[in-house]
């Protein structure tokens, strides 16, 4: 007889690899993300004395993931996260943009409950993929007592949400997590309200320094279609061409935030005396992103 159905784990699923079929199961090389629905993917997992409850939020590619999925993500976790039979939170998610919904989640909503992300690099029907067992260990990890916070699991390994990277293009293991991560306190967080009624985000812009970088960019779309913030990865520690830093500095008096990270993996940028314009400190650059669109979140009237 199965024992009495004490606590609740639920699981969010938004696609990606783990979601993903390939149309001929022995070349797993060529699949969609995002086709298997989430009562699928949990066939077979049962616990004793655990509801498993299931939703699907979005079934997408996570190159495709939006401010729209986020929303509908961060309401459901919401929703589910303050009952109080409900044990933690498991997201099915893409592993190629899993590090900014990751940094996402952590910086608004730091659950003291566990919220688990976990993938998949090999497609749900391939013969050894990976993802059901990446998905039983992010199930048997929000049980356990001392878990909270936002995760990732993948591959036998475990990375905090707010230092998670990506940095292998196809190998099971696909992540790193590096080291050095605080939020700078210059960048505020918005409120999970805030997050949830905005209806115009802002827009934060990627450009990288590298050989002969001109500032072209930068101009060109400060003059037609001025984003609210940039973003740039600087080389090394965060240096920038001549030409791109004076390019981001006239965007930077016409109203536009500038935050420089570095395009290295590991190190952040470290402040120097002769910096000029501000820096995301450990922050990589793609999560520098993240915070300056929350930052200017929480500008919005
Ligand atoms: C995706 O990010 O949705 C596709 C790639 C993956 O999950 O590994």
């Amino acid at each position: 007889m199965n024992a009495k159905k004490t606590k609740k784990i639920v699981v969010l699923a938004t696609g990606g690899t783990i979601a993903g079929l390939a149309s001929d199961a022995s070349k797993p090389q060529n699949y969609t993300a995002g086709q298997v629905g989430v009562a699928d993917l949990m066939l077979d997992v049962t616990y004793d004395g655990v509801e498993l409850l299931a939703e699907q939020v979005a079934q997408i590619d996570s190159k495709d993931m939006s401010f729209a999925v986020w929303q509908s993500l961060l309401a459901r976790l919401v929703h589910w996260l303050e009952q109080d039979d409900v044990q933690g939170v498991v997201i099915t998610h893409g592993t190629d943009t899993i590090e900014e919904t990751a940094y996402f989640l952590q910086s608004v909503l730091q659950p003291t409950k566990p919220v688990a992300m976990t993938c998949a690099m090999l497609p749900a029907n391939a013969p050894d993929s990976d993802g059901p067992g990446n998905l039983k260990d992010a199930l048997a990890w929000v049980q356990l007592p001392t878990a909270s916070g936002v995760t990732v699991l993948c591959a036998g390994q475990l990375h905090a949400g707010n230092a998670v990277q990506k940095s292998h293009s196809h190998q099971r293991n696909p992540f790193t997590s590096h080291t050095g991560v605080t939020h700078p306190v210059a960048l505020r967080v918005p409120s999970v309200a805030q997050v949830l009624a905005c209806t115009h985000w802002p827009r934060v812009e990627l450009v990288l320094n590298h050989a002969s970088a001109d500032g072209r960019l930068v101009r060109a779309l400060c003059a037609h279609d001025a984003p609210d913030g940039w973003v740039v990865a600087g080389t090394g520690n965060g240096t920038l061409n001549h030409a791109l830093e004076a390019a981001l500095l006239d965007a930077q008096k016409q109203g536009a935030h500038v935050l420089r990270a570095s395009r290295c993996t590991q190190g952040g940028v470290q402040s120097r005396e002769a910096d000029v314009l501000p820096h995301a400190g450990g922050l990589t650059a793609v999560q520098a992103r993240v915070a300056l669109l929350m930052h200017l979140l929480t500008q919005q009237a």
